[in-house]
């Protein structure tokens, strides 16, 4: 370990394996992270939340990385401090007061997917955003709804569901019913679930609606029709966050580090120009 001199052990909690998005992370943390650290990855949800971070810290782990909010944090805060255990949050920093936070500019990544869509001539558009949002998330909603108004486009509803493929399948018939031409999903997992149920509603994508995702998570690009998204730099959000609970093991006193990393619009086949 760090403390007696080599590889610390640091846990990582995220909220599932079965997202994309996390699964990226997990791969650049393993695969492109710095050598010398031993990580334990775990999924937690609500319920064993708490109970997966004693485990970590029962387990010997000298630092966390969270990946995911934690409810009641302040208590958590206190518990990790007096045990000298750092921590940093990566994609939602907000949620919890981290000293230490490595985050992207969502803001900018919701205007980028409004401005896309509105340079292609769309102006009935709207949002297909999750039933529970982290700040991270209200940010990419909030750059883009702010984007739409500052050129005098009014979003047409803001339907809500699950956060997983089968919530942007069951959504399509609700985005139909908006008369939307184009539709801004949280992410790319929402995002295929929709065209899928679009294509099982006889609408095709891009022709009748434009679909814009959010992650440019591994497959979008292999997807029919391929994603047009925001891209997050997950590999390098996993080797920041690695690098920064290393430093902050060897010096507990450093200023608080902050990172935040910039996106990127990757635009495919999903988005083209209003019927
Ligand atoms: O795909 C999972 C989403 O949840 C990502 O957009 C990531 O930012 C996380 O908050």
């Amino acid at each position: 370990r760090l403390k007696g001199g080599t590889s610390p052990l640091i846990g990582v909690l995220i909220p599932s394996f079965r997202m994309p998005f996390f699964a990226d992370l997990i791969q650049s943390m393993q695969v492109d992270g710095p050598e010398n650290v031993d990580l334990v990855f775990m999924g937690a949800n609500e319920d064993n939340l708490e109970a997966s971070i004693y485990s970590l810290i029962e387990r010997g782990a000298d630092a966390l990385i969270f990946g995911r909010p934690i409810p009641e944090h302040q208590k958590m805060i206190e518990f990790l401090t007096k045990r000298n255990i750092p921590f940093l949050s990566l994609d939602q920093s907000a949620d919890l007061d981290a000293k230490d936070q490595v985050m992207v500019r969502e803001w900018q990544g919701g205007k980028m997917a409004a401005r896309h869509l509105m340079e292609l001539g769309h102006k009935k558009i709207t949002l297909l955003m999750a039933e529970q949002m982290t700040d991270n998330m209200h940010q990419r909603e909030a750059g883009f709804i702010s984007a739409l108004y500052y050129e005098g486009i009014e979003p047409i509803d803001n339907v809500k569901t699950q956060l997983s493929k089968h919530g942007g399948l069951v959504a399509a018939e609700k985005i139909m019913a908006t008369g939307a031409t184009a539709v801004f999903t949280l992410n790319d997992e929402i995002a295929v679930g929709l065209i899928r149920g679009l294509y099982e509603h006889g609408v095709n994508v891009p022709k009748d609606v434009s679909v814009v995702g959010y992650d440019d998570t591994d497959y979008a690009e292999f997807f029919v029709p391929a994603l047009t998204t925001v891209r997050q730099p997950v590999q390098q959000i996993g080797i920041d966050a690695l690098n920064m609970i290393i430093k902050r093991l060897r010096d507990p006193d450093l200023p608080q580090q902050n990172d935040t990393l910039e996106l990127k619009l990757i635009v495919r086949e999903s988005t083209g120009v209003p019927r």
